[in-house]
């Protein structure tokens, strides 16, 4: 069986650079999950019926563009992904990066529950929402996003909401999975408090 990590938490969190840091480490690729749905929700502009026919033939060679990280991107996605056809039609994608032999790095808000509930390592990446907030700030700060603080607080409330409570693969932290708070940690202390982590998963038995 290959060894499948799965980074699952709301947004600014800190899951994107802990998953990219593991896969790094592993020598596993990485998908970024979230981009598929931003990719989706820019090139729809938020249009659900259009959203799933583009979904469907979307292509994952297209996701390294800096048009999908700003936060209209973020909102879009957010909109877009409460769609079941839409996440229907990103699935096999993912399980099939999921499949790689060796393993592989994953992260989003639904992949220890329904892209790879059978993985061997799953952690729920958090952090208060005044923190993550303020990193997300400063990342569109830092794109060159004319941003206020409390617009980008907002945006996460709401999008956190959004995300937790439509029908459709809600963000939710799956029963096996680790808790990461990384509110009071360093990028670095945070991963490896994740590797530590993964290599308690990693040790333990099979089916528990
Ligand atoms: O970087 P950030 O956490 O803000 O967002 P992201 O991971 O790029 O995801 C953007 C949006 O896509 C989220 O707010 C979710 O609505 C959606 N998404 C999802 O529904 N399922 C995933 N596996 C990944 C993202």
């Amino acid at each position: 069986m290959n060894f499948i990590i799965a980074v699952d938490g709301p947004a600014a969190s800190g899951k994107g650079t802990v998953a990219s840091v593991l896969a790094r480490h592993y020598g596993f690729p990485y998908l970024d999950t979230g981009l598929l749905y931003r990719a989706v929700g820019v090139a729809s502009a938020g249009n659900l019926s259009e959203a799933a026919k583009l979904a469907a033939r979307l292509d994952p060679a297209s996701l390294d563009n800096p048009a999908y990280r700003t936060r209209q991107a973020g909102e879009l996605a957010s909109q877009v992904a409460a769609s079941p056809e839409v996440r229907d039609a990103l699935l096999d994608f993912q399980r099939r990066f999921a499949a790689n032999p060796a393993g592989a790095v994953l992260d989003g808000r639904d992949i220890g529950t329904v892209i790879a509930p059978g993985a061997q390592a799953k952690l729920f990446v958090t952090a208060s929402t005044g923190v993550r907030a303020e990193r997300r700030w400063l990342q569109l700060l830092n794109q060159g996003e004319r941003v206020t603080k409390e617009a980008v607080f907002a945006d996460i409330v709401a999008r956190d909401n959004r995300d937790s409570h439509r029908s459709a693969a809600p963000l939710v932290r799956a029963k096996d999975a680790a808790l990461l708070d990384t509110s009071e940690m360093t990028i670095d202390h945070a991963f490896r408090e994740a590797l530590r982590l993964v290599e308690l998963a990693r040790s333990a038995p099979q089916g528990r």
